[in-house]
């Protein structure tokens, strides 16, 4: 395991200086917009389809230099290159880290330039060709599913996909689903099963047709304990169900077929595919330099590609690449990525924010949040640095958030008016993918006929603009305000926000945003040094449940093993379990 040491970021010129800066700064986005009108078009920048404006954060042209400076101190750029080119940077697993090969068109040899781009080759694999190659075979999938050839046992066409997964084998997939709705073909519905709950299997499953339904069991190791169990749970339920149905024999080879024609399986572990019964002609392969969290452009989207088609999904995979490009040539001063994730540090580091909102205006993409919690929590919350020294900074925030404009009325109070300081991401669409122009109002609000997607995209405005520039006790004043009310009605401001704003929820617009904020987290997590790409974290829990099991399941030579305060609420469990 080489690999070049971290720099630590403290010890950097620009982190020095960025504190002076910080110390010397009043937030004044008021006085700052007065006194420089170019301010906001200077801060606005495009990536691909998106607009960004940056102007509402807590920054002054000399934040943003000297962290542009931090950047190139700690060699944000060499990294990424590292990471493109196939560097073991995942260190402490000793892997590459390539889910940007994942969206890299294709080579056509007729077209001469790029043809003359280099084959991606990395540790002897032909990271390209077998990119590719498994793309194919996955829109070959799609395509037979959609046009009704792949059938089920029965000969009835497949209706509705179930994808089995969890952590990155699911929330990549679910929500570029819930994305794209709009896209999805008429007539097929893809549900997700995460969790070892098994009333999520029961309630996805209750009232499914079994000779319509497809099982993809999606897991990057195969050996996940939630996606098994309940592969197992779906495959007896196929099995029941069929047999209820009169459908499928009570024999051996009949449930072979069965399952043969209803589950599919994605995964970088074939052997284990096969071990558990389902065919490798139909599984789908991926490799362990995609993390799991960095997936779902993987075959791990394969529920997408059969929801939305092999075009829209190829769409998807050109957002993704050219925010890739985007990275990779623009200069660092106006690179999106690289700002947002230098903004993060600004707020975490310098400002002690500790948490992150993300507020999707824009209902399809309910699930984005949840899927950053992922993508940015489980790559930067760690303590220890890729050469194992401990972190000498504050790394990952808390990450959250809800569509608005639900979250307006639950969270955003604490926004505009807590003591904490929260940065938050606004997103929103120019153009809703469905139209409701002639909405019926009330002759209150809302007139008949009146644009509603325009009037929900007032709110995504009128939040940022509160958010930045508050109310006065003044203006608080001058509304006739009582006096004992006014400090409670005041808006302080300054309170930072991004606007990123896109043409429509098109497939390439949700692939640029989420490589958007792939490239952020990748930011921030070679300024802290950390290794973005492991999750040891996650192991001390799931050896734990694998221990504590057989005491929850009546062993008492396993209770009596556990501290006191676990062993009270197992055996408080058991007895609840029995009444
Ligand atoms: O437990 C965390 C994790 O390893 C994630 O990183 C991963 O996305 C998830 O579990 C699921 O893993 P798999 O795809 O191997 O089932």
């Amino acid at each position: 395991m080489t690999t070049t040491p971290p720099t630590d970021p403290t010890t950097t010129s620009s982190w020095g200086a960025l504190g002076a800066h910080r110390d010397a700064l009043t937030p004044d986005l008021r006085g700052w917009f007065a006194a420089d009108p170019g301010r906001a078009e200077r801060l606005t920048l495009d990536l691909a389809d998106l607009t960004v404006d940056l102007s509402k954060n807590l920054v002054t042209d000399e934040t943003l230099t000297l962290l542009v400076a931090l950047a190139r101190e700690v060699d944000v750029a060499g990294r990424y290159e590292a990471m493109l080119r196939g560097d073991h940077i995942n260190v402490t697993e000793d892997r590459a880290v390539l889910h940007t090969a994942l969206r890299r068109p294709s080579v056509d040899p007729e077209d001469d330039e790029a043809g003359s781009r280099e084959p991606l080759v990395v540790d002897g694999q032909d990271v390209d060709h077998d990119v590719h190659e498994v793309l194919a075979r996955v829109y070959d999938f799609a395509d037979k599913v959609r046009s009704g050839e792949w059938t089920g046992v029965t000969g009835k066409r497949v209706e509705t996909v179930v994808n089995i997964g969890i952590g990155g084998s699911d929330l990549g997939p679910v929500m570029v689903y819930e994305a794209l709705k709009p896209y999805v073909q008429p007539g097929l519905e893809v549900r997700f099963v995460s969790n070892i709950d098994p009333s999520d299997v029961y309630e996805k499953t209750a009232d499914l047709d079994p000779e319509t339904t497809l099982f993809i069991v999606a897991s990057k190791t195969f050996g996940t304990l939630e996606t098994l169990t309940n592969a197992r749970l779906a495959r007896q339920w196929l099995w029941e169900r069929l047999a209820d149905a009169g459908v499928l024999d009570d024999t051996d080879d009949a449930r072979t077929a069965a399952v043969g024609k209803h589950f599919v399986a994605v995964s970088t572990a074939l052997d284990k595919v096969a071990a558990f019964g389902i065919d490798p002609d139909n599984a789908f392969g991926f490799w362990d330099w995609v993390g799991g969290r960095y997936s779902v452009d993987s075959a791990i989207g394969t529920s997408v590609a059969i929801a939305v088609g092999p075009d829209a999904f190829e769409e998807l995979l050109a957002g993704f690449h050219a925010a890739d490009e985007h990275v990779r040539t623009t200069p660092l001063e106006a690179n999106v990525p690289v700002l947002m994730g230098l903004l993060n540090v600004w707020y975490t580091n310098f400002l002690d924010a500790h948490t992150h909102a993300v507020l999707p205006y824009a209902q399809y993409l309910h699930r984005f949040p949840a899927y950053l919690q992922q993508l940015t929590m489980e790559s930067n919350g760690k303590s220890v640095r890729w050469d194992g020294t401990p972190v000498t900074t504050q790394t990952g925030e808390v990450f959250w958030g809800e569509p608005g404009t639900n979250g307006q009325h639950a969270f955003y109070q604490l926004i505009h008016q807590g003591t904490r300081l929260i940065p938050a991401d606004f997103i929103a669409v120019a153009n809703p993918a469905r139209p409701l122009l002639d909405a019926v109002g009330d002759g209150a609000a809302v007139e008949p006929g009146a644009d509603v997607h325009s009037l929900f995209l007032a709110n995504f405005f009128a939040q940022t603009k509160a958010l930045a520039f508050g109310k006065t006790a003044d203006e608080v004043r001058a509304e006739g305000t009582d006096e004992a009310i006014v400090p409670a009605r005041v808006f302080s401001g300054n309170r930072p926000t991004t606007s990123i704003l896109a043409p429509a929820l098109t497939p390439s617009v949700v692939g640029q945003l989420v490589a958007l904020y792939e490239h952020i987290t990748f930011v921030q997590g070679v300024v802290w040094g950390i290794d973005s790409f492991d999750q040891w974290g996650v192991e001390l829990g799931k050896k734990l449940a694998l221990e504590i099991a057989p005491a929850v399941t009546g062993d008492s030579a396993a209770l009596d093993a556990q501290d006191p305060s676990t062993k009270a609420l197992i055996a408080k469990y058991l007895e609840l379990r029995e009444s």
